[in-house]
């Protein structure tokens, strides 16, 4: 019997015995997969499900196929995790589903304990339908075997043809393994409701190809609930763990059976078992209470989230009574909050979804419900269960900066139409979600075209990374260790001296944060100030980084590169050590600080030691090193000003004579990327040269490479400088600092060189050399302008002199949006 039959009849017999609302949740699962990997047969869970095999399923495929498989039944593990397939290339499944639209997609990982493979040491990345879901993850840093149990939503578009495509990508010589996939179709009002911002603004919808990830499922005031308790067999935790002043609490509840659903909520949105239980204030009672419940859950910076919070009056003995304030982030998220007036009942459900933005550096969500000042209201406020789900970035990732390197055509078609339906919906609102995609636009278009329309229907897969010193052995049990760094790299150090360095990572000595972890200043035992960067343990890519970093600066030694004093690998910890640089990073002196501002001799200087550094990179070593994250964070300066480039966790090797570019999945930071890397995923040291020109726009306006607040028009620094640099008015947009001071031939230098660097073909780029000497000719002629106390030098009239002689500045071919279609055909010509 075919799981979908078996489903229908488990759904009849619900049907027969219970309530009509759970019934008619269940007609909703058009799809459902339940697959246990490398099993021949199926396989019985306690709660009643049935997980078929992945093979002899006429609507799974496996592609290519791998026949490695382990099966290893260990004491206390759950029987679904019993067994995995093993995959030693890149290969997908594909699910025929009947339904498009969105679908909970979860996937289930367990290292087994197996004489062939270490699975506990595998590096792979995994992508649903163009979504990357994980990136270069690995259970080694945990030391340990854990069930790692993964949900996610993800969209099936009529363009995929009704498709589920689930990559696995092993890095490296490493393999991927999985253990058991669930697909279960989401109904079209799941997630159709609006959604709004936290700041508060316009409510809006996301845009359907958006992928989620549960980040967190929460039922407040009661016990964790297992998954058959769920209509969509979700799990939801109990909130103990997350309650900031859980004195200040108490629990409630009611009979499940009590809860009623009214207005389109049904018990798809979450069980009764959910609403019938809350966390309201402790001694509701006590006059003039005046405090929040507040919960604060961990989330990774730099994504947005989604956050849906379910409420139910359960505790109010008449309508109206029950009103208080809603908190997200210590932002108002909703004032006088009327629970039984917006659920149209007692014990009714309601639930409201929101959505934010965390940015760089804040890596928490704070939710909070506190009483109304208003008098006449119950004096206490409740939360029944909250939701907090990842949404993809721009580059369709769940995970890390960047989409990892494999395609789908698929993604391919459904991309085409979407951008413009988000140009549109955006035009009336602007909020930040949509201009954020905006950004992405560009290079959504620009990378559309890369691929002919291909005749295999499946996932079409780039080829695997080459990377450092990259051998062609067979796999071992051990790949991951025979990659990582040999002794002679770099200088260990051990934990216990970190340690003592930065007083058991004080947090006075706290210099910065990042998606690596953690920076501290410290003295090391010999009197050496010294910067130690602490890996986050759970940051799953910073592992591959790195290993990558303390490779690569092991090998360099440069004046304007970032010296690695050493690095300590033990108690799991990723621990680099670097010498100080005082100046700290470049940004912080161009805005966002109270710095004093940079003259534009200094501004020169430290751009001239960063491009020293990185033409060393490019020229004077054996092999070309290829950075691939220019940008103005990791350009650090001494305390004289002095540059160094440093953060080598992206680097690559170049080409070698006889190639003209490397094959690699695209990496570096938004704003910086090299549209042309971006859409060839050929690397060259020219991506770096592009990325220095944004860095040079970016010293000369002092503004962010990416600026979501800003008109749709200004977002982009790259597009924006080259707008105005077109019509020769580049300094109209320059840093107001800088008004007065800048000698307007050093000042033309300057940006032609910016210009090129940004040329949208690589080949027509400058090399680092020739950008180093245009940038000294620019400091040469500032300098003898100071010198001679030309008046020249940067009066306001000198400075309009530019837009006089607009014949001295070459036509360049901008970036914006209207030429992107000249773009697209330019390319598929290329292909
Ligand atoms: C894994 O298997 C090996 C032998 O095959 C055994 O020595 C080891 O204890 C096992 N480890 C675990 C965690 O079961
Ligand atoms: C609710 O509170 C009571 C009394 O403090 C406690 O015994 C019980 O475990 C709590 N229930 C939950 C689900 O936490
Ligand atoms: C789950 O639901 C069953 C009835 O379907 C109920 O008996 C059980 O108590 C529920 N579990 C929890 C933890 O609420
Ligand atoms: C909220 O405010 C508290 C106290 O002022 C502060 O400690 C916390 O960092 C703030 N949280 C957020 C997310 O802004
Ligand atoms: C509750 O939290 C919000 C936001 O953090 C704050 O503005 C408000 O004053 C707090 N209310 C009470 C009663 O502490």
């Amino acid at each position: 019997m075919s799981y979908s039959k078996r489903f229908n009849l488990y759904a009849l017999l619900h049907c027969l015995c219970i309530q009509y609302v759970i019934c008619a949740t269940n007609t909703h699962h058009i799809d459902s997969f339940l697959i246990s990997c490398g099993q021949d047969n199926p396989v019985e869970l306690e709660d009643g499900r049935v997980f078929e095999s992945d093979l002899g399923n006429s609507h799974v495929s496996i592609s290519p196929i791998s026949n490695t498989t382990i099966t290893n039944s260990e004491k206390g593990a759950p029987t679904i995790l019993s067994s995995a397939r093993v995959f030693t290339s890149s290969s997908i499944y594909t699910f025929s589903t009947k339904k498009i639209g969105r679908h909970w997609v979860r996937i289930h990982f367990y290292p087994l304990n197996n004489t062939k493979f270490d699975l506990s040491s595998a590096v792979f990345s995994v992508e649903a339908n163009g979504i990357t879901l994980i990136h270069e993850f690995s259970f080694f840093r945990g030391n340990k075997s854990y069930h790692l149990l993964k949900e996610y939503v993800i969209e099936v578009t009529g363009s995929n043809s009704g498709r589920l495509v689930l990559g696995l990508l092993p890095w490296d010589n490493s393999v991927a393994f999985i253990n058991a996939i669930e697909i279960l179709s989401v109904p079209d009002d799941q997630f159709s409701s609006k959604v709004i911002p936290i700041p508060l603004g316009l409510a809006h919808e996301f845009p359907t190809h958006v992928g989620f990830e549960t980040v967190y499922r929460i039922n407040m005031g009661g016990y964790s609930l297992p998954p058959n308790n769920d209509s969509f067999w979700r799990k939801w935790e109990s909130d103990k763990s997350f309650l900031v002043n859980p004195a200040a609490v108490r629990n409630v509840s009611v009979n499940p059976n009590s809860i009623q659903y009214h207005d389109g909520v049904t018990s798809d949105i979450a069980p009764n078992w959910v609403y019938a239980t809350a966390d309201e204030m402790a001694d509701a009672n006590v006059n003039d209470q005046r405090f929040n419940i507040s919960w604060r859950f961990e989330v990774e910076e730099s994504f947005g989230y989604f956050i849906r919070l379910h409420f139910c009056d359960i505790v109010g003995s008449r309508l109206h009574d029950l009103v208080f304030n809603v908190y997200i982030n210590n932002q108002s998220a909703i004032e006088s909050l009327d629970v039984s007036q917006r659920a149209k009942g007692l014990s009714s459900a309601y639930f409201i979804d929101f959505f934010t933005n965390m940015s760089m550096g804040s890596d928490t969500i704070l939710v909070q419900v506190g009483p109304n000042h208003l008098t006449g209201y119950l004096p206490t406020a409740l939360l029944n269960g909250l939701e907090i789900m990842k949404m993809s970035n721009p580059s369709d990732s769940l995970d890390g900066k960047l989409a990892i390197n494999f395609e789908s055509n698929d993604k391919k078609k459904s991309k085409k139409i979407r951008p413009m339906i988000v140009i549109l919906s955006c035009l009336g609102g602007g909020f930040l979600i949509v201009v954020v995609f905006l950004i992405s636009l560009m290079f959504f278009l620009c990378c559309r075209h890369k691929k002919k329309p291909k005749k295999e229907e499946n996932t079409r897969w780039s080829p695997i990374p080459t990377y450092v010193g990259n051998s062609a052995t067979k796999f071992s049990s051990n790949t991951y260790g025979s990659t990582s760094a040999s002794p002679s790299l770099g200088q260990t150090i051990s934990f216990s001296e970190v340690r003592e360095a930065t007083k058991n990572f004080d947090k006075s000595l706290l210099i910065g944060a990042g998606g690596f972890g953690k920076v501290y200043q410290g003295v090391l035992a010999n009197g050496l100030v010294v910067a130690v960067k602490r890996g986050n343990p759970s940051s799953q890519q910073g592992l591959v980084e790195f290993k990558t970093e303390i490779e690569m600066l092991s090998k360099l030694r440069h004046r304007h590169l970032v010296s690695l004093i050493g690095y300590c690998e033990e108690l799991n910890e990723m621990i680099l050590v670097y010498e100080f640089m005082a100046g700290g990073p470049l940004r912080r002196h161009l805005y966002g600080s109270n710095l004093p501002p940079l003259t534009w001799k200094q501004r020169l200087e430290i751009l001239i030691g960063a491009a020293k550094g990185l033409h060393y990179l490019h020229t004077g070593v054996s092999e070309t090193v290829i950075h691939r994250d220019v940008k103005t964070t990791n350009i650090l300066l001494d305390e004289n000003l002095e540059a160094k480039v440093a953060d080598f966790g992206l680097s690559k090797f170049g080409p070698t004579l006889n190639q003209t570019h490397v094959s690699t999945a695209v990496k570096g930071s938004f704003g910086y990327l090299d549209p042309e890397y971006f859409r060839r995923q050929q690397l060259t040291e020219k991506s770096d040269v592009y990325s220095f020109g944004v860095v040079m726009l970016e010293v000369l306006c002092a503004r962010p490479a990416i600026n979501p607040t800003l008109p749709r028009e200004q977002v982009n620094i790259a597009e924006w400088g080259m707008n105005w640099q077109k019509k020769g008015d580049l300094e109209k947009i320059m840093d107001q600092k800088l008004m007065g001071s800048v000698n307007l031939e050093s000042l033309r230098k300057f940006s032609e060189t910016a210009e090129k660097c940004l040329n949208e073909n690589g080949n027509e780029r400058p090399s680092m050399g020739d950008v180093l000497w245009n940038l000294e000719y620019a400091l040469q002629l500032q300098e003898a302008c100071n010198g001679n106390g030309d008046t020249n030098c940067g009066d306001g009239d000198s400075m309009r002199g530019i837009s006089d002689i607009p014949d001295r500045i070459p036509d360049v071919e901008s970036l914006d949006f209207e030429s992107i279609s000249d773009l697209e055909s330019n390319g598929t010509m290329r292909d």
